[in-house]
C-alpha cells in the first residue's frame, strides 16, 4: 500500500498553521502529537450534542454518555489485548498511571528491605514516584545502567533483580534516545528470576508498535492519550484484574464506592470504577476512541512502515551535518532523534529552529539521567509523526546547515 501521506496532511488542521510566514512544520510529536479533525470532531460532538454526567443518571442522556465511555475501554482492552475489560483503568496519562501503582500497589505491599528496578533512561515520571516511594517504606532502587550506544546494560539485568525485587518498571522506548527496549525478552528474563511484577512505561511506545499485554504478561501497562493523537489530560492504566482487584483505591470520592455510611465502614466499587473517583473526562475519553479508530482506519502497521522510512531518512541526512551528534542506536529506535549541534545550547538552536516555523524539543526532556550520563545539560530532538513528510526533514536539514554555519562564524 502506498501511504496517503497528502490525505492524511489534510485531517490534521493544525498544520495549515504559519509561524513567521512560514508553515508550521511539527517535529514534536513524541512530546504532543497534533489531532485530527476526526477526534476533534468527536469531542466536539459530545460536548454540543451529547453532553452529560456519567455514571450517574437514568435519563437517556446520562444512559448514552456512560454507553459511550464504557465503549472506549472496550476499545482500548481490543487494541492493547487485554484480557477483560476491566483491566482498562482511565486516568489523566502515563504519570498519573505510574503514581497510582506506586501509591496504591506500592504503599500497601512493599516492606522496609524490599527493592525496586528501574532503568537509567526513564522519563522522570517513571523515577520520582518509585523515590518517595522508597523513601516513605525505606526500600531501595536499583538502576539498570546506560551503554554509550544509549541501549540498556541488559548483562546487568540477572545482578540486580533479586528475590526481594517486588517490581521493574521500565520504559519500552526512550523518550530522548529513541531506543526500543527488547521488552518480551526482559520481562521473560525478570520473570524466570522471580515473581517480580512488571511495569511497562509504554508513553513512547505505544503508536510506534502493535502491544499485547497478554503476550508481553506485564503486569502494568500505562500511556498517554495525547501522545497518539487523542486528547489531552487522558490516559489508561492496564493492570493484571486480580492486582487491581487486591490494590486499594488512591482518591476516593463519588463513583469509586459501593456503600458509604457515617456509622458503618465504607465499602469499594469493584475495579475498574474503584480507581476512578469523581467525574471523568468523558470528552478526553471519547476523543481517545475515536483517535484509536482513526489510526486503525489508516493502519497501525502502515504508519508504522511509514514512519520506519522517515526516520532512516532523517537519520541519515541529519548524519551527514559537520558538527552533529546524534543520541541514541542507528536504526532500531522509534521515530525520534535527539542531537546536538557542537558546543550550541539546544535553546539557540530550537530557537533559531523556531524562526523558521519549525518546532522541536529542547532541554533535558525530562530525562536528567541521560543528560548528566551523556556530560550533557541538553538536546534538540525531533520527533516524526503519521503527518510529516520528506520535504520537511529536508527543509530541517537545510536550515541547520545554514545555523551552523552562522554559530560557527
Ligand atoms: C517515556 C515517557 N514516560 C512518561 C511520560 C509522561 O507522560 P505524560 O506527561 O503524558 O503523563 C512521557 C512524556 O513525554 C514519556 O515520554
Amino acid at each position: 500500500m502506498i501511504y496517503p501521506i497528502s490525505k492524511v496532511r489534510l485531517d490534521f488542521p493544525t498544520l495549515t498553521k504559519k509561524i513567521n510566514d512560514n508553515k508550521l512544520i511539527y517535529f514534536d510529536s513524541a512530546a504532543s502529537s497534533l489531532k485530527p479533525n476526526y477526534v476533534i470532531d468527536h469531542e466536539m460532538n459530545y460536548y454540543k450534542y451529547e453532553y452529560s454526567a456519567v455514571h450517574r443518571g437514568i435519563h437517556t442522556m446520562s444512559r448514552e454518555a456512560t454507553d459511550k465511555v464504557e465503549q472506549v475501554r472496550r476499545k482500548i482492552a481490543n487494541f492493547i489485548n487485554a484480557k477483560q475489560t476491566e483491566e482498562i483503568i482511565f486516568t489523566k496519562g502515563t504519570t498519573e498511571g505510574i503514581n497510582l501503582v506506586a501509591y496504591s500497589w506500592g504503599r500497601t505491599f512493599l516492606c522496609p528491605g524490599d527493592n525496586i528496578v528501574i532503568t537509567e533512561m526513564e522519563h522522570h515520571a517513571n523515577i520520582i514516584p518509585w523515590q518517595m516511594l522508597a523513601k516513605e517504606k525505606k526500600i531501595f532502587i536499583k538502576y539498570i545502567p546506560l551503554l554509550p550506544n544509549g541501549t540498556l546494560d541488559l548483562s546487568k539485568l540477572p545482578l540486580l533483580i533479586d528475590h526481594n525485587t517486588r517490581l521493574f518498571a521500565i520504559t519500552a522506548a526512550s523518550n530522548v534516545l529513541g531506543t526500543i527496549n527488547p521488552i518480551q525478552d526482559i520481562i521473560n528474563q525478570v520473570k524466570n528470576i522471580s515473581n517480580t511484577l512488571v511495569l511497562v512505561d509504554g508513553a513512547q511506545y505505544i503508536m510506534h508498535q502493535k502491544v499485547d499485554v497478554q503476550l508481553l504478561n506485564c503486569d502494568f501497562y500505562v500511556f498517554s492519550g495525547h501522545k497518539i493523537y487523542g486528547p489531552t489530560g487522558i490516559g489508561i492504566l492496564y493492570g493484571k484484574k486480580y492486582l487491581l482487584d487486591i490494590m486499594p483505591p488512591w482518591e476516593t470520592g463519588g463513583s469509586m464506592i459501593k456503600d458509604v455510611s457515617l456509622i458503618k465502614e465504607t465499602t469499594f466499587n469493584y475495579v475498574p470504577w474503584k480507581f476512578e473517583a469523581g467525574s471523568p473526562n468523558t470528552a478526553g475519553i471519547i476523543g481517545l476512541g475515536a483517535a484509536i479508530d482513526y489510526i486503525q482506519n489508516i493502519g497501525l502497521k502502515n504508519i508504522i512502515s511509514y514512519e520506519k522510512l522517515l526516520t532512516k531518512y532523517a537519520f541519515d541526512i541529519l548524519n551527514n551535518i559537520p558538527n552533529i551528534k546524534i543520541y541514541g542506536p542507528k536504526y532500531n529506535r522509534i521515530s525520534l532523534i535527539s542531537f546536538n549541534l557542537g558546543n550550541h545550547h539546544a535553546y539557540d538552536i530550537g530557537s533559531l529552529l523556531d524562526t523558521y516555523g519549525i518546532a522541536i524539543r529542547t532541554g533535558h526532556q525530562c530525562a536528567l539521567p541521560i543528560m548528566n550520563y551523556f556530560k550533557v545539560s541538553s538536546m534538540c530532538r525531533i520527533s516524526l509523526a503519521m503527518y510529516n513528510d520528506y520535504f520537511e526533514i529536508d527543509k530541517l536539514v537545510d536550515i541547520l546547515v545554514k545555523i551552523n554555519k552562522i554559530l560557527i562564524n
